[in-house]
Protein backbone atom coordinates (compact mmCIF):
# COMPACT_ATOMS: atom_id res chain seq x y z
CA UNK A 1 0.00 0.00 0.00
CA UNK A 2 1.51 3.54 -0.65
CA UNK A 3 1.31 5.56 2.04
CA UNK A 4 0.03 8.86 2.06
CA UNK A 5 -1.56 12.24 3.80
CA UNK A 6 -4.85 13.53 2.73
CA UNK A 7 -5.05 16.90 3.44
CA UNK A 8 -8.18 19.01 3.57
CA UNK A 9 -7.91 22.59 2.57
CA UNK A 10 -10.29 24.46 4.66
CA UNK A 11 -10.47 27.73 2.00
CA UNK A 12 -11.85 25.47 -0.44
CA UNK A 13 -13.05 22.49 1.39
CA UNK A 14 -11.26 20.47 -1.12
CA UNK A 15 -9.24 17.42 -0.16
CA UNK A 16 -5.74 16.05 -1.72
CA UNK A 17 -3.95 12.94 -1.34
CA UNK A 18 -0.56 13.58 -0.79
CA UNK A 19 1.92 10.58 -1.74
CA UNK A 20 4.76 9.76 1.32
CA UNK A 21 7.89 8.72 0.65
CA UNK A 22 10.78 7.78 2.90
CA UNK A 23 9.31 9.53 5.54
CA UNK A 24 8.76 12.62 3.70
CA UNK A 25 5.82 14.57 0.97
CA UNK A 26 7.07 16.70 -1.88
CA UNK A 27 6.99 20.37 -1.12
CA UNK A 28 5.79 20.88 -5.09
CA UNK A 29 2.84 18.58 -4.18
CA UNK A 30 1.46 21.13 -1.80
CA UNK A 31 2.00 23.19 -4.17
CA UNK A 32 -0.83 21.96 -6.09
CA UNK A 33 -3.03 23.17 -3.28
CA UNK A 34 -4.47 26.26 -4.14
CA UNK A 35 -7.48 28.54 -3.62
CA UNK A 36 -7.68 29.47 -7.22
CA UNK A 37 -5.48 29.55 -10.85
CA UNK A 38 -4.55 32.78 -9.95
CA UNK A 39 -2.98 32.66 -6.96
CA UNK A 40 -0.36 30.92 -6.02
CA UNK A 41 0.04 27.19 -4.66
CA UNK A 42 0.56 25.98 -0.91
CA UNK A 43 3.89 26.72 0.50
CA UNK A 44 6.28 25.68 3.73
CA UNK A 45 7.62 28.31 5.57
CA UNK A 46 11.20 27.20 7.03
CA UNK A 47 14.07 29.23 7.69
CA UNK A 48 17.21 27.23 9.08
CA UNK A 49 15.99 24.58 7.26
CA UNK A 50 14.61 22.61 10.51
CA UNK A 51 12.42 20.31 8.57
CA UNK A 52 13.13 20.06 5.06
CA UNK A 53 15.24 17.79 3.29
CA UNK A 54 17.10 19.15 0.49
CA UNK A 55 18.45 15.79 -0.85
CA UNK A 56 18.68 12.28 -1.03
CA UNK A 57 22.13 11.06 0.13
CA UNK A 58 24.01 8.24 1.27
CA UNK A 59 27.32 9.43 2.25
CA UNK A 60 26.66 9.99 6.27
CA UNK A 61 23.64 8.41 7.86
CA UNK A 62 23.63 10.04 11.97
CA UNK A 63 21.11 9.08 14.58
CA UNK A 64 20.91 12.03 16.94
CA UNK A 65 19.20 9.77 20.18
CA UNK A 66 21.06 6.76 19.94
CA UNK A 67 24.02 8.75 19.21
CA UNK A 68 24.91 6.91 15.69
CA UNK A 69 27.29 8.55 13.27
CA UNK A 70 28.28 6.11 10.15
CA UNK A 71 30.33 7.66 7.15
CA UNK A 72 28.93 5.52 4.18
CA UNK A 73 27.53 2.56 6.95
CA UNK A 74 30.62 2.40 8.50
CA UNK A 75 30.40 3.49 12.48
CA UNK A 76 32.95 6.22 13.52
CA UNK A 77 33.98 4.40 16.68
CA UNK A 78 35.56 1.73 14.06
CA UNK A 79 36.32 4.42 11.17
CA UNK A 80 38.49 6.89 13.79
CA UNK A 81 40.36 3.56 15.87
CA UNK A 82 41.05 1.73 12.81
CA UNK A 83 41.41 3.89 9.50
CA UNK A 84 43.53 6.56 8.81
CA UNK A 85 42.02 10.13 7.35
CA UNK A 86 42.68 9.39 3.22
CA UNK A 87 41.13 5.90 3.68
CA UNK A 88 37.99 7.63 5.16
CA UNK A 89 38.13 10.26 2.27
CA UNK A 90 38.44 7.64 -0.09
CA UNK A 91 35.57 6.09 1.02
CA UNK A 92 33.33 9.34 1.32
CA UNK A 93 33.95 9.78 -2.01
CA UNK A 94 33.80 6.71 -3.78
CA UNK A 95 31.31 5.03 -1.84
CA UNK A 96 33.22 1.61 -0.84
CA UNK A 97 36.24 0.80 1.04
CA UNK A 98 39.38 1.12 -1.18
CA UNK A 99 41.72 -2.37 -2.49
CA UNK A 100 45.25 -1.79 -1.80
CA UNK A 101 46.05 -1.17 -5.22
CA UNK A 102 42.91 1.68 -5.22
CA UNK A 103 44.42 3.15 -1.48
CA UNK A 104 47.73 3.23 -2.53
CA UNK A 105 47.00 5.05 -6.14
CA UNK A 106 44.85 7.39 -4.46
CA UNK A 107 47.52 8.18 -1.78
CA UNK A 108 50.06 8.65 -4.00
CA UNK A 109 47.73 10.88 -6.47
CA UNK A 110 46.92 13.11 -3.24
CA UNK A 111 50.56 13.46 -2.03
CA UNK A 112 51.92 14.29 -5.57
CA UNK A 113 49.34 17.00 -5.82
CA UNK A 114 50.43 18.95 -1.94
CA UNK A 115 52.48 22.01 -4.52
CA UNK A 116 50.40 24.91 -4.99
CA UNK A 117 51.73 27.07 -7.84
CA UNK A 118 53.99 29.68 -6.88
CA UNK A 119 51.79 32.34 -7.81
CA UNK A 120 49.19 30.80 -5.08
CA UNK A 121 52.35 31.80 -2.58
CA UNK A 122 52.52 35.71 -4.03
CA UNK A 123 48.55 35.95 -3.65
CA UNK A 124 48.34 34.53 0.00
CA UNK A 125 51.59 36.78 0.76
CA UNK A 126 50.02 40.01 -0.18
CA UNK A 127 47.15 39.68 2.71
CA UNK A 128 47.71 41.91 5.83
CA UNK A 129 49.90 40.69 8.39
CA UNK A 130 47.21 39.36 10.06
CA UNK A 131 44.81 38.70 8.17
CA UNK A 132 42.28 35.80 10.03
CA UNK A 133 43.65 32.26 8.75
CA UNK A 134 39.99 31.50 7.53
CA UNK A 135 39.86 34.45 5.23
CA UNK A 136 42.99 33.09 3.62
CA UNK A 137 41.92 30.19 3.23
CA UNK A 138 38.38 30.86 1.79
CA UNK A 139 40.01 33.00 -0.48
CA UNK A 140 42.38 30.88 -1.50
CA UNK A 141 40.85 27.98 -1.81
CA UNK A 142 38.05 30.26 -4.41
CA UNK A 143 41.41 31.41 -6.34
CA UNK A 144 42.58 28.12 -7.39
CA UNK A 145 39.38 27.80 -9.51
CA UNK A 146 41.38 30.65 -11.63
CA UNK A 147 44.56 27.98 -11.78
CA UNK A 148 42.73 24.91 -13.34
CA UNK A 149 40.30 26.87 -15.62
CA UNK A 150 39.16 23.31 -16.80
CA UNK A 151 37.80 22.38 -13.58
CA UNK A 152 34.50 24.47 -14.51
CA UNK A 153 33.43 20.89 -16.96
CA UNK A 154 31.83 19.37 -14.14
CA UNK A 155 30.18 17.25 -16.41
CA UNK A 156 33.60 15.19 -16.99
CA UNK A 157 33.91 12.42 -14.44
CA UNK A 158 37.87 12.44 -14.48
CA UNK A 159 37.74 16.56 -14.13
CA UNK A 160 36.12 16.24 -11.31
CA UNK A 161 38.06 13.69 -9.77
CA UNK A 162 41.12 15.54 -10.61
CA UNK A 163 40.01 18.56 -9.24
CA UNK A 164 38.93 16.47 -5.80
CA UNK A 165 42.17 15.33 -5.42
CA UNK A 166 43.70 18.67 -5.93
CA UNK A 167 41.40 20.06 -3.39
CA UNK A 168 41.76 17.45 -0.78
CA UNK A 169 45.80 17.62 -1.61
CA UNK A 170 46.19 21.41 -1.71
CA UNK A 171 44.07 22.14 1.76
CA UNK A 172 46.71 21.72 4.49
CA UNK A 173 49.21 23.66 2.21
CA UNK A 174 47.26 26.49 2.20
CA UNK A 175 45.93 26.10 5.49
CA UNK A 176 49.30 25.71 6.92
CA UNK A 177 51.11 29.07 4.99
CA UNK A 178 47.65 31.19 6.36
CA UNK A 179 49.21 29.91 10.09
CA UNK A 180 52.73 30.69 9.07
CA UNK A 181 51.30 34.11 7.42
CA UNK A 182 50.03 34.96 10.54
CA UNK A 183 53.46 34.06 12.56
CA UNK A 184 55.98 36.18 10.19
CA UNK A 185 57.67 32.90 9.34
CA UNK A 186 58.63 31.74 5.19
CA UNK A 187 56.28 29.05 3.98
CA UNK A 188 57.37 25.70 4.15
CA UNK A 189 57.22 23.50 0.60
CA UNK A 190 55.27 19.73 1.34
CA UNK A 191 57.73 17.20 2.23
CA UNK A 192 56.49 14.40 0.19
CA UNK A 193 58.47 11.56 2.10
CA UNK A 194 55.64 11.85 4.95
CA UNK A 195 52.14 11.32 5.49
CA UNK A 196 48.85 13.73 4.65
CA UNK A 197 48.47 14.78 8.24
CA UNK A 198 53.08 14.56 8.76
CA UNK A 199 53.36 16.07 6.05
CA UNK A 200 51.09 19.25 7.52
CA UNK A 201 52.62 19.38 10.64
CA UNK A 202 55.24 20.03 9.09
CA UNK A 203 54.73 22.83 6.74
CA UNK A 204 53.45 24.45 10.06
CA UNK A 205 56.05 23.98 12.59
CA UNK A 206 59.23 23.21 10.61
CA UNK A 207 61.99 25.56 11.36
CA UNK A 208 65.85 25.16 10.17
CA UNK A 209 66.56 21.42 10.46
CA UNK A 210 66.78 19.45 7.40
CA UNK A 211 63.50 17.85 7.77
CA UNK A 212 60.27 17.70 10.64
CA UNK A 213 58.84 14.79 11.69
CA UNK A 214 56.36 14.96 14.13
CA UNK A 215 55.52 12.80 16.96
CA UNK A 216 53.81 9.74 15.72
CA UNK A 217 50.99 9.76 18.45
CA UNK A 218 50.36 13.27 17.49
CA UNK A 219 49.95 12.86 13.70
CA UNK A 220 47.90 10.00 14.68
CA UNK A 221 45.90 12.12 17.42
CA UNK A 222 45.47 14.84 14.59
CA UNK A 223 44.52 12.18 12.24
CA UNK A 224 41.82 11.12 13.76
CA UNK A 225 40.18 14.56 14.18
CA UNK A 226 40.12 15.14 10.65
CA UNK A 227 38.75 11.97 10.74
CA UNK A 228 36.09 12.78 12.94
CA UNK A 229 35.25 15.97 11.45
CA UNK A 230 35.45 14.63 7.56
CA UNK A 231 31.60 14.83 7.48
CA UNK A 232 28.10 15.42 9.47
CA UNK A 233 25.57 15.42 6.30
CA UNK A 234 23.39 18.56 5.46
CA UNK A 235 24.98 21.06 8.15
CA UNK A 236 25.56 24.94 7.18
CA UNK A 237 28.88 24.61 5.26
CA UNK A 238 27.45 21.51 3.47
CA UNK A 239 24.55 22.90 2.20
CA UNK A 240 26.22 25.91 1.30
CA UNK A 241 28.62 24.09 -1.04
CA UNK A 242 25.18 22.65 -2.59
CA UNK A 243 23.86 25.32 -2.96
CA UNK A 244 26.47 27.12 -4.27
CA UNK A 245 27.90 24.35 -6.18
CA UNK A 246 23.73 23.99 -7.63
CA UNK A 247 24.80 26.65 -9.94
CA UNK A 248 26.97 24.06 -11.81
CA UNK A 249 30.35 26.22 -10.91
CA UNK A 250 33.85 24.75 -10.27
CA UNK A 251 34.46 22.86 -7.06
CA UNK A 252 36.93 25.53 -5.60
CA UNK A 253 34.26 28.01 -5.95
CA UNK A 254 31.77 25.93 -4.01
CA UNK A 255 33.85 24.85 -1.53
CA UNK A 256 34.87 28.37 -0.76
CA UNK A 257 31.59 29.06 -0.20
CA UNK A 258 31.57 26.14 2.04
CA UNK A 259 35.05 27.76 4.44
CA UNK A 260 32.96 30.94 4.78
CA UNK A 261 29.92 29.45 6.26
CA UNK A 262 32.14 27.31 8.46
CA UNK A 263 34.01 30.53 9.57
CA UNK A 264 30.87 31.80 11.31
CA UNK A 265 30.75 31.16 15.25
CA UNK A 266 27.76 29.04 15.25
CA UNK A 267 29.33 26.64 13.25
CA UNK A 268 33.26 26.21 13.55
CA UNK A 269 33.63 28.69 16.38
CA UNK A 270 32.25 26.52 19.61
CA UNK A 271 35.60 24.70 20.44
CA UNK A 272 37.39 28.30 20.60
CA UNK A 273 34.69 29.25 22.99
CA UNK A 274 34.99 26.16 25.38
CA UNK A 275 38.58 27.13 25.66
CA UNK A 276 37.89 30.82 26.68
CA UNK A 277 35.23 29.56 28.84
CA UNK A 278 37.64 26.75 30.50
CA UNK A 279 39.96 29.97 31.33
CA UNK A 280 37.97 32.18 32.93
CA UNK A 281 36.27 29.28 35.05
CA UNK A 282 40.17 29.49 36.28
CA UNK A 283 40.22 26.42 38.77
CA UNK A 284 38.12 24.25 39.90
CA UNK A 285 37.46 25.77 43.04
CA UNK A 286 35.25 27.88 41.21
CA UNK A 287 33.04 25.36 39.14
CA UNK A 288 30.20 25.34 41.63
CA UNK A 289 29.50 29.11 40.91
CA UNK A 290 29.87 29.00 37.42
CA UNK A 291 27.37 25.82 36.81
CA UNK A 292 24.73 27.68 39.36
CA UNK A 293 25.14 30.55 36.80
CA UNK A 294 24.71 28.25 33.65
CA UNK A 295 21.43 27.12 35.80
CA UNK A 296 19.92 30.06 36.30
CA UNK A 297 20.38 30.92 32.50
CA UNK A 298 23.02 33.71 32.80
CA UNK A 299 25.11 31.83 30.11
CA UNK A 300 25.33 28.44 28.55
CA UNK A 301 28.20 25.71 29.43
CA UNK A 302 29.97 25.64 26.19
CA UNK A 303 30.71 22.50 24.41
CA UNK A 304 27.43 20.54 25.81
CA UNK A 305 24.33 19.86 23.89
CA UNK A 306 23.84 19.41 20.09
CA UNK A 307 21.22 20.24 18.01
CA UNK A 308 21.12 16.64 16.36
CA UNK A 309 22.35 14.81 19.13
CA UNK A 310 20.54 14.27 22.34
CA UNK A 311 21.94 11.29 24.55
CA UNK A 312 25.60 11.48 23.63
CA UNK A 313 27.99 13.01 20.83
CA UNK A 314 29.95 9.77 19.12
CA UNK A 315 32.84 11.79 18.31
CA UNK A 316 33.45 13.42 21.44
CA UNK A 317 34.07 9.70 23.19
CA UNK A 318 37.05 9.24 21.01
CA UNK A 319 38.12 12.95 21.50
CA UNK A 320 38.61 12.42 25.25
CA UNK A 321 40.85 9.27 24.54
CA UNK A 322 42.69 11.14 21.90
CA UNK A 323 43.60 13.85 24.88
CA UNK A 324 45.09 11.30 26.66
CA UNK A 325 47.10 10.65 23.79
CA UNK A 326 48.08 13.99 22.69
CA UNK A 327 49.04 15.24 26.62
CA UNK A 328 51.03 11.91 26.84
CA UNK A 329 53.10 13.70 24.46
CA UNK A 330 53.22 17.56 25.14
CA UNK A 331 52.60 16.99 28.76
CA UNK A 332 48.94 18.13 30.66
CA UNK A 333 46.71 21.03 29.44
CA UNK A 334 45.94 22.48 33.29
CA UNK A 335 42.47 22.97 31.75
CA UNK A 336 41.86 19.49 31.23
CA UNK A 337 41.98 18.63 34.81
CA UNK A 338 38.64 21.87 34.85
CA UNK A 339 37.08 20.45 32.11
CA UNK A 340 36.91 16.73 33.45
CA UNK A 341 35.54 18.17 36.62
CA UNK A 342 32.85 20.21 34.85
CA UNK A 343 32.17 17.39 32.67
CA UNK A 344 31.67 14.99 35.70
CA UNK A 345 29.79 17.52 37.88
CA UNK A 346 27.51 18.46 34.84
CA UNK A 347 26.45 14.79 34.03
CA UNK A 348 24.96 14.22 37.56
CA UNK A 349 23.34 17.58 37.91
CA UNK A 350 19.23 16.97 36.75
CA UNK A 351 19.81 20.32 35.25
CA UNK A 352 21.56 18.44 32.34
CA UNK A 353 20.40 15.02 32.86
CA UNK A 354 16.86 16.54 31.88
CA UNK A 355 17.83 18.58 29.09
CA UNK A 356 20.15 15.63 27.77
CA UNK A 357 22.67 17.95 27.64
CA UNK A 358 26.20 15.96 27.27
CA UNK A 359 29.80 16.82 25.97
CA UNK A 360 30.01 17.27 22.22
CA UNK A 361 32.84 17.51 19.77
CA UNK A 362 33.82 21.05 20.75
CA UNK A 363 34.63 20.20 24.21
CA UNK A 364 37.86 18.80 24.22
CA UNK A 365 38.96 19.49 20.60
CA UNK A 366 39.86 22.79 21.58
CA UNK A 367 42.29 21.74 24.28
CA UNK A 368 44.18 19.03 21.95
CA UNK A 369 44.59 21.90 19.36
CA UNK A 370 45.55 24.40 22.37
CA UNK A 371 48.17 21.38 22.95
CA UNK A 372 49.48 21.11 19.34
CA UNK A 373 49.96 25.13 20.20
CA UNK A 374 47.63 26.50 17.61
CA UNK A 375 45.95 29.65 18.25
CA UNK A 376 41.89 30.00 18.55
CA UNK A 377 41.62 31.34 14.89
CA UNK A 378 43.43 27.75 13.51
CA UNK A 379 40.81 25.55 15.54
CA UNK A 380 38.29 26.25 12.43
CA UNK A 381 41.08 26.03 9.48
CA UNK A 382 41.66 22.53 10.78
CA UNK A 383 38.47 21.95 10.85
CA UNK A 384 37.67 22.57 7.32
CA UNK A 385 41.05 20.80 6.07
CA UNK A 386 39.11 17.88 8.01
CA UNK A 387 35.72 18.46 6.06
CA UNK A 388 36.99 18.84 2.72
CA UNK A 389 36.57 15.44 1.31
CA UNK A 390 32.71 15.20 3.24
CA UNK A 391 31.86 18.57 1.04
CA UNK A 392 33.59 16.81 -1.88
CA UNK A 393 31.96 13.78 -1.44
CA UNK A 394 28.15 15.68 -1.20
CA UNK A 395 29.29 18.12 -3.85
CA UNK A 396 30.34 14.79 -6.15
CA UNK A 397 26.42 13.14 -5.26
CA UNK A 398 24.75 16.74 -5.99
CA UNK A 399 26.38 16.99 -9.74
CA UNK A 400 25.72 13.66 -10.38
CA UNK A 401 21.60 13.55 -8.92
CA UNK A 402 19.42 13.99 -11.78
CA UNK A 403 16.92 15.08 -9.62
CA UNK A 404 18.95 18.19 -8.16
CA UNK A 405 18.04 21.66 -9.73
CA UNK A 406 19.71 25.10 -8.90
CA UNK A 407 18.84 25.74 -5.44
CA UNK A 408 15.90 28.94 -5.22
CA UNK A 409 13.83 28.72 -2.06
CA UNK A 410 11.08 30.93 -1.73
CA UNK A 411 10.18 33.68 0.32
CA UNK A 412 7.08 35.27 1.60
CA UNK A 413 7.08 39.02 0.20
CA UNK A 414 6.27 41.33 3.05
CA UNK A 415 7.16 44.77 1.88
CA UNK A 416 5.60 47.73 -0.05
CA UNK A 417 3.96 47.52 -3.62
CA UNK A 418 2.91 49.40 -6.69
CA UNK A 419 4.23 52.78 -5.17
CA UNK A 420 4.49 55.38 -7.72
CA UNK A 421 8.27 56.73 -8.18
CA UNK A 422 8.79 60.54 -8.42
CA UNK A 423 12.24 61.62 -9.48
CA UNK A 424 14.53 62.41 -6.81
CA UNK A 425 14.49 66.58 -8.57
CA UNK A 426 10.55 66.62 -7.24
CA UNK A 427 10.75 64.62 -4.47
CA UNK A 428 13.93 67.05 -2.61
CA UNK A 429 13.00 70.23 -3.69
C1 LIG B 1 24.31 23.23 20.36
C2 LIG B 1 23.08 24.03 20.76
C3 LIG B 1 23.06 25.33 19.94
C4 LIG B 1 21.83 23.18 20.46
O1 LIG B 1 20.73 23.96 20.71
P1 LIG B 1 19.21 23.46 20.58
O2 LIG B 1 19.15 22.05 20.10
O3 LIG B 1 18.52 24.49 19.79
O4 LIG B 1 18.74 23.42 22.09
P2 LIG B 1 17.96 24.58 22.84
O5 LIG B 1 18.70 25.87 22.66
O6 LIG B 1 16.52 24.49 22.41
O7 LIG B 1 18.09 24.13 24.35
C5 LIG B 1 17.20 23.25 25.04
C6 LIG B 1 17.31 23.53 26.53
O8 LIG B 1 18.64 23.21 27.01
C7 LIG B 1 19.29 24.39 27.47
N1 LIG B 1 20.66 24.35 26.94
C8 LIG B 1 21.03 23.93 25.70
N2 LIG B 1 22.37 23.95 25.59
C9 LIG B 1 22.82 24.39 26.79
C10 LIG B 1 24.12 24.59 27.29
N3 LIG B 1 25.19 24.37 26.53
N4 LIG B 1 24.26 25.04 28.55
C11 LIG B 1 23.16 25.26 29.30
N5 LIG B 1 21.91 25.07 28.90
C12 LIG B 1 21.74 24.64 27.65
C13 LIG B 1 18.51 25.55 26.90
O9 LIG B 1 18.64 26.70 27.73
C14 LIG B 1 17.12 25.00 26.90
O10 LIG B 1 16.64 25.02 28.21
P3 LIG B 1 15.09 25.39 28.52
O11 LIG B 1 14.31 24.24 27.92
O12 LIG B 1 14.99 25.49 29.99
O13 LIG B 1 14.83 26.69 27.81
C15 LIG B 1 23.10 24.36 22.28
O14 LIG B 1 23.08 23.17 23.02
C16 LIG B 1 24.30 25.23 22.67
O15 LIG B 1 24.22 26.46 22.56
N6 LIG B 1 25.41 24.61 23.15
C17 LIG B 1 26.62 25.34 23.47
C18 LIG B 1 27.38 25.73 22.23
C19 LIG B 1 28.08 24.57 21.58
O16 LIG B 1 28.75 23.78 22.25
N7 LIG B 1 27.95 24.46 20.25
C20 LIG B 1 28.64 23.45 19.48
C21 LIG B 1 27.70 22.50 18.86
S1 LIG B 1 28.61 21.24 18.00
Amino acid sequence: MTESLTVRDNRTGQEYDVPITDGTIRAADLGKIKTDDETPGLAVYDPGFVNTASCRSSVTYIDGDKGILEYRGYPIEQLAEHSSFLEVAYLLIHGHLPSEEEHDAWVHEITYHTFVHENVKTFMQGFRYDAHPMGMLMASTGALSTFYPESRDISDEQNRHMQMVRMIAKMPTLGAWAFRHAQGKPYVYPDNDLSYTGNFLSMLFKMSESKFEADPRLVKALDTLFILHADHEQNCSTNAVRSVGSSQVDPYSAVAAGVGALYGPLHGGANEAVLRMLKRIGSKENIPAFIEGVKAGNERLMGFGHRVYKNFDPRATIIKKACDDVFEVTGVNPLLEIAKELEKIALEDEYFVKRKLYPNVDFYSGLIYEAFQFPPEMFTVLFAIGRTPGWLAQWSELVTDKEQKIARPKQIYTGDRTLQFTPASQRWA
